[in-house]
């Protein structure tokens, strides 16, 4: 019996390459185009290794609106996940051009492409990012929405865009995603997060001080309004996160219309929980120190889960002392990432 085939955007990524894993596993082919800026092609020979599936990779940038309207012609995707982006908080504020330019011209590109090629099912990458400083949590979808940085803003233009194309278009069925932390890799160690030089965020950080390559943590700031005084954050093991791609996928594929969720724990973790956490894990002690707070950075952030839970049955199912465990079992056998 053939599969339906999947688009998957940016699906040599972190979290494409596990969702791409959970998609053979549910009877899907994912198809990938990823432009390989910020991964590496290695990723399908270890999803094959996972799965006994290798995915096809078209080695392709969004922007190129021909290539990319050629592509779906030739593929005709049942639907598409679409996760390619730039993510770096930090190089958003210092080159804004290169974030709206990627994240929301490359989103059009493949839009046009995907409406004239007839396949108007998508799942969509956002980020909790879109609500800023809460004004309270757990953080609803219903929650104002107001970035702070340009990488946050780039999101939510692509939320709205994709709300406009809907109320314009009912032949669209769209599933906008809010992913909280995404930390983690599968079990087999095969497949995980392998960042580009210093690590931006704070698990691939305590990983990489695990492993030695680095000396201590920056804890940032110890002075904040929370219960021990460190950051605190909606953790979700990326497994989890890919799953929950496939109940949305599923949804979005029997629904018309626009579906917002958040995809999260609905759990607040510290950071110096954290710390405790990855020293069980690893079996060493995580040095670390108290540093200023990082610029932008918000007290505590973390999901009400609830109406994931309600309209798509999903709800994670990993503990904090798996996400920690994968994290170290991918770290360990992979000092190097993909290289
Ligand atoms: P990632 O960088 O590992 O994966 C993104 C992939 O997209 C990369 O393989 C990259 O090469 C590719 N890509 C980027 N621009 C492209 C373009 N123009 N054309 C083709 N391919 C392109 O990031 P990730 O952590 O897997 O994140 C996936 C998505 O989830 C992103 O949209 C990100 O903004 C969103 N997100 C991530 C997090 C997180 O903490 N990791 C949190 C919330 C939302
Ligand atoms: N932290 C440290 N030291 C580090 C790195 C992080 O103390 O070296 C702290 C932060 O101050 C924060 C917590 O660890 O309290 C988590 O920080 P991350 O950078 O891992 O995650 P953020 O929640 O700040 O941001 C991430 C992504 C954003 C995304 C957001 C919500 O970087 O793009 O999650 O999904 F929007």
């Amino acid at each position: 019996m053939s599969r339906p085939r999947i688009l998957v955007t940016g699906g040599t990524g972190y979290i494409g390459s596990h969702a791409c894993v959970c998609l053979i596993e549910a009877g899907f082919e994912p198809v990938i185009v990823d432009n390989l800026s910020n991964s590496s092609r290695i990723v399908t020979e270890r999803v094959a290794r996972i799965t006994g599936f290798q995915p096809v990779l078209h080695e392709t940038d969004l922007r190129d609106s021909e290539a990319i309207a050629r592509l779906v012609r030739e593929i005709r995707p049942a639907a598409t996940l679409h996760f390619a982006g730039l993510k770096a908080v930090g190089e958003s504020v210092s080159d804004p051009l290169r974030y709206y330019d990627n994240n929301v011209c490359g989103t059009v590109s493949l839009l046009q492409a995907l409406d004239a090629g007839g396949c108007r099912v998508l799942v969509f990458s956002s980020s909790a990012t879109v609500y800023g400083d809460p004004d309270t949590v757990p953080i609803p979808e219903t929650a104002p929405v107001r970035p702070t940085n340009p990488y946050g803003q780039t999101k939510v233009i692509v939320e709205k865009l994709l709300l406009d194309l809907c109320a314009a278009d009912p032949r669209w069925h769209v599933s906008i995603l809010r992913y909280f932390n995404p930390v983690g890799a599968h079990e087999s160690g095969l497949i995980g997060e392998a960042p580009r030089g210093t690590p931006n965020n704070l698990v691939p950080y305590i990983a990489q001080v695990a492993a030695g390559k680095r000396a201590h943590l920056s804890v940032f700031g110890d002075d904040w309004p929370t219960a021990d005084g460190s950051g605190v954050r909606d953790y979700l093991h990326v497994m989890d996160l890919a799953e929950g791609h496939v109940a949305a996928l599923r949804h979005a594929l029997a629904n018309p219309g626009p579906l917002t969720l958040n995809l999260g724990t609905g759990q607040g973790v510290s950071v110096k929980e954290m710390i405790r956490a990855y020293e069980a894990a690893c079996g060493s002690q995580i040095p670390f120190r108290i540093s200023p707070r990082r610029p932008g950075d918000i007290a505590t952030c973390y999901a009400d889960a609830s109406r994931a839970r309600e309209v798509l049955g999903w709800q994670p199912r990993r503990s904090l002392a798996a996400m920690c465990k994968d994290s170290w079992h991918w770290q360990s056998n992979n000092p190097d990432g993909y290289q």
